[in-house]
This record gives structure tokens, C-alpha cells and sequence, in this order.
């Protein structure tokens, strides 16, 4: 009998080239990693929020009616909740499995192997990567100085080699800055769909453009309940779509993509829009505080921010990753550095409780300190 072929020649081949996607690890595994109770470890290296859902999430989804019976494959209850509390048509309006499962979702549908997408890095490496799954390639602007997207670069780019799709987020992962309204005016003028990640828009002062997608058929908005609303474990985000393009998402997407758990938690967290506001100015407070508190330590160039999290510079010879490993070796401090050459000498850190940054601050100006625990300059752990 001949050999069978070998696994792998199965894969799709340009499956084949993606490089494995580097998650952050859950609290159970760092506690095991760490040696740490969870309750003792301060996790900011992925912008979750540390202080929860309302008190009706937990509550709701201890006296789920039918969890023996599939979810709505159409989250009615949930996407008329958030037609209601943005001032938009539910019919504008889809559910995923976090704003993750859209991003995938929308370029499934719209891009065909070989079709192109501009990304404006440093941002959210999830679109480069979806795009590499889809088999698409990617069109790198870089961001200016000040993390400013490079408006007349995308411009070219569009006009000169017709990507599909411009994927921008406001405010920006992993810096915080907002896109100004005359940059996205002028790229919406292109012909090309546009995808505004807004995962990050209750921190800053400024409103949703969720309604925009009502006026600008190429105009896409994502949203999720991860960051301010506290679940990112349930896995819920949403976006607004225009009408006609919303159709085809419908048809492509998976029928049982929220389960019940997800959308009974969300429904509830939308019932105390007190709570929300209550975490939100708390945490856009704490940003604050630990921004003055990061200025003070002289290894460190915080980035102000208009979401939970503040990127820092990391100059005067210390190294980022071995900062970040000090961090979390000596302290249960989780904070995040990125392989990524161009991020290589940064450190991101989530904005947490008050006695989170406390104790970050506090580690932080150890480490300044002669005889302390050591200026760190070489890494010290595998990533
Ligand atoms: C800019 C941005 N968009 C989307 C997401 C993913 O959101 P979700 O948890 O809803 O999948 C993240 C998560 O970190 C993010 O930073």
C-alpha cells in the first residue's frame, strides 16, 4: 500500500505561511506559570476590564431559561437593546462572537484570494491576520510620528492598486489616539469599504460614528462588549452595516455564532447604563492618575490615550521585554510588550483599579533604584 500523504500537504497552502497568532494567556495559566494566586496577579497586558459586568449579568445568567435550546441565530432581543440605547435601526445591526468573529466574517465576504487591504500599523494585528487566513495580501502605511494615520499614503495606495478594503480604529490599538473627522472624511471618499473598529470608543470624549453608516454605503463600524461593558470572556461584539451589505454577512455567517449565555449576559448588561457610566469614569480617571504616575518614571515615555490603556516608550537603554518580564517574574504584574519589530522598544498597559497602579508604580520606581530590583536590560524569559 502506498504511503499516505502527510498530513500537512492537506492544509491550504497559504495556510501553510501564516505564523502562529500569539494569544495572551487566560489567568488560570499565568497563575500556574507564575506560581501566583489569580487573585494575586495585576493583569493589564490586554485591555479587559478589571472591574466587571453590572451585577445583573451574573445574576441573569444564573437563571438562564433554555440553555438546552440553540441561541437566536438572528439576537433579536440583544440587537433591538442596541438599536434602542445608539439611536440606530436593528436591521443596521449584527452580533459575533466578539468584534474578532466580524472582522473575519466581513472578509470572508468580501475578499477574494489575491484582493488586497490597507493596514495603518502600529494597530490591531488581527486585521493583517484575518486578512493572511483569508488569503489576502496586505498594503503596510505606516502611522506618522504621533501615530497620525498617513491620509495622503492611503490615498495613493487606494487609487493605485484598488484595495478592497481601509482598515482603521479609533481610538487607536495600541496607542489611543483618535482619527480625526477630515482623514476619515477623505478616505470614505475613496472607493473602498471602510472599517472603523470603535472597540475603545466609551473611554474617549468623543461620540460613536455608528450612525455614520446610515449616510456612507462603504462604511462599516465595530463595536463590542469587551472593554467597557467587562465581558470579554462571554465573547460578544456587534457592528453597524449599511443595509445592503449587512445581507450577505447574514448569509455567510455561522446560524449559532452567540450563544445564549453571550447574548443573555450582554442583554443584562445593557440594563444598568448607570453601572457602565460609573466603570467607565472610573477607569478614564485612573488613565489620568497613571499617566502623571508613568511620567514620573524616568525609563518610561507614556503616549496620553483616549481608550483604557497607555502605550509607553521605553528609553534610556532599559529594555521593554525584560521590563515586562521583571514585571510579571518578580511582581504577578502582566503588562504588554509586542515581538513586533517596529513595537519592540514599547511596553502597553492597560488602566486598571486604583490599587493596580499602586502596585505598577510602585514596582516601576524599584526598578529605578540602584540595588533595587535591578535595572533590567536584557530579557530574562522566552515570548
Ligand atoms: C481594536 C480592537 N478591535 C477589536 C478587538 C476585539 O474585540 P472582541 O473582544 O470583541 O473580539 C480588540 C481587542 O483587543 C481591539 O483591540
Amino acid at each position: 500500500m502506498k504511503d499516505a500523504p502527510a498530513s500537512e500537504s492537506f492544509i491550504r497552502p497559504h495556510l501553510r505561511k501564516l505564523a502562529a497568532y500569539t494569544p495572551i494567556e487566560p489567568f488560570e495559566v499565568l497563575s500556574k506559570r507564575l506560581g501566583r494566586d489569580a487573585l494575586d496577579i495585576v493583569k493589564l497586558d490586554a485591555n479587559e476590564n478589571p472591574y466587571g459586568p453590572p451585577p445583573e449579568v451574573l445574576e441573569a445568567l444564573g437563571s438562564m431559561p433554555f440553555p438546552n435550546i440553540y441561541p437566536d441565530p438572528e439576537t433579536r432581543r440583544l440587537r433591538a437593546a442596541l438599536a434602542e440605547a445608539n439611536n440606530i435601526p436593528a436591521e443596521n445591526l449584527l452580533v459575533g462572537c466578539g468584534a474578532d468573529e466580524l472582522i473575519d466574517l466581513l472578509m470572508r465576504c468580501v475578499l477574494e484570494p489575491g484582493d488586497l487591504i490597507v493596514d495603518c500599523p502600529p494597530t490591531f494585528t488581527m486585521y493583517a491576520f484575518d486578512a493572511a487566513v483569508n488569503g489576502a495580501d496586505v498594503i503596510t502605511v505606516p502611522r506618522l510620528d504621533g501615530f497620525r494615520i498617513d491620509v495622503p499614503a492611503i490615498v495613493e495606495a487606494v487609487q493605485q492598486q484598488r484595495p478592497k478594503m481601509v482598515f482603521l480604529t479609533s481610538p487607536n490599538n495600541p496607542d489611543g489616539s483618535m482619527i480625526a473627522e477630515e482623514d476619515l472624511l477623505a478616505i470614505l471618499k475613496l472607493p473602498v469599504l471602510v472599517v472603523l473598529d470603535e472597540a475603545y470608543i466609551e473611554f474617549s470624549q468623543e461620540p460613536s460614528r455608528l450612525r455614520w453608516v446610515l449616510d456612507h454605503p462603504n462604511l462599516v463600524i465595530f463595536r463590542t462588549f469587551s472593554k467597557s461593558a467587562g465581558l470579554a470572556g462571554l465573547r460578544v461584539g456587534w457592528g453597524a452595516f449599511p443595509v445592503n451589505l449587512i445581507e450577505y454577512l447574514w448569509r455567510a455567517k455561522q446560524p449559532y455564532n452567540v450563544s445564549v449565555a453571550a447574548e443573555t449576559a450582554a442583554c443584562a448588561a445593557l440594563t444598568n447604563p448607570d453601572y457602565l457610566q460609573r466603570v467607565r469614569d472610573a477607569l478614564v480617571s485612573e488613565r489620568q492618575v497613571l499617566l502623571e504616575g508613568l511620567q514620573e518614571i524616568p525609563f518610561l515615555q507614556p503616549y496620553p490615550s483616549h481608550a483604557n490603556f497607555i502605550l509607553c516608550k521605553v528609553v534610556r537603554g532599559q529594555d521593554a521585554k525584560a521590563v515586562k518580564d521583571v514585571l510579571a517574574m518578580e511582581h504577578g504584574i502582566m503588562v504588554r510588550h509586542y515581538a513586533k519589530k517596529e513595537l519592540s522598544g514599547y511596553i502597553r498597559i492597560s488602566v486598571g483599579r486604583p490599587e493596580d497602579s499602586r502596585k505598577l508604580l510602585s514596582a516601576l520606581h524599584g526598578l529605578c533604584q540602584p540595588g533595587g530590583t535591578g535595572a533590567p536590560t536584557q530579557a530574562i524569559e522566552k515570548e
